[in-house]
């Protein structure tokens, strides 16, 4: 089990704030393997979120590239696309279920990230928090080793079909499709000042 007992760090309040402003989430990637120990790395980012009442409620689901795994849940992919895509035109169905496949036979690393039901509507709804929070401390972690990560709640999350494939649990909630590897473009990003959406009270 992972511990830490101390409440010292060696990270300045300023390099953490340029790791927390410049990651970007981005889905074009370099035809480069992520290494398996990165991979541990951010999913052990990920495990030291804050969690209520310690549920540790996250659970992982990595689709090796080029796995058995990730060629069915491409193929479930091109079918939901075939099946919900509005454009009625045969060939754009096509074209569109043919991308949507490949993104997902493309992508270095693909990881499904599920939270698990508390006791009751209230624990479930804070496992769902956490594990909202996991996601962020390992895109963090990715940004920081020099990875990119795409969050999705696109497809992959709303093809029923995907979550069975993949063995999660009926109860499971998806909190995401993560697409992550190393970055082939790059994208800027702006956000709203603090003064505008901070409300100091005394
Ligand atoms: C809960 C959640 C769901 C998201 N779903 C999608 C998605 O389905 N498709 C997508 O392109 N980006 C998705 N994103 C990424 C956001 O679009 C992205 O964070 C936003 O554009 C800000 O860009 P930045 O992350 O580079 O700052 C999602 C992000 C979050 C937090």
């Amino acid at each position: 089990m992972g511990q830490t007992d101390s409440i010292s760090t060696n990270a300045s309040p300023a390099s953490l704030m340029n790791l927390i402003r410049t990651r970007r989430s981005i889905r074009e990637f370099e035809d480069r393997p992520v290494p398996r120990e990165m991979i541990d790395q951010i999913v052990e980012a990920a495990t030291w979120a804050p969690n209520h009442r310690h549920t540790e409620p996250w659970r992982f689901i990595v689709l090796e590239k080029d796995g058995d795994a990730r060629s069915k849940v491409a193929d479930l992919i091109y079918e939901w696309t075939w099946n919900y895509v509005k454009n009625p035109n045969p060939e754009r169905r096509r074209k569109s279920s043919a991308e949507a496949r490949g993104e997902v036979l493309a992508t270095p690393v693909l990881m499904l990230v599920y939270s698990v039901p508390g006791m009751n509507d209230e624990v479930t709804h804070e496992n769902y928090a956490a594990t909202c929070c996991a996601a962020q401390n390992m895109q963090l972690m990715a940004h920081a080793l020099g990875l990119t990560v795409g969050w999705s709640t696109g497809r992959l999350c709303k093809c029923e079909e995907v979550h069975a494939a993949v063995g999660a649990e009926e109860d499971w909630t998806i909190v995401g499709a993560f697409f992550i590897g190393f970055p082939a473009s790059s994208a800027s990003a702006e956000r709203i000042p603090v003064d505008e959406v901070c409300t100091y009270l005394n």
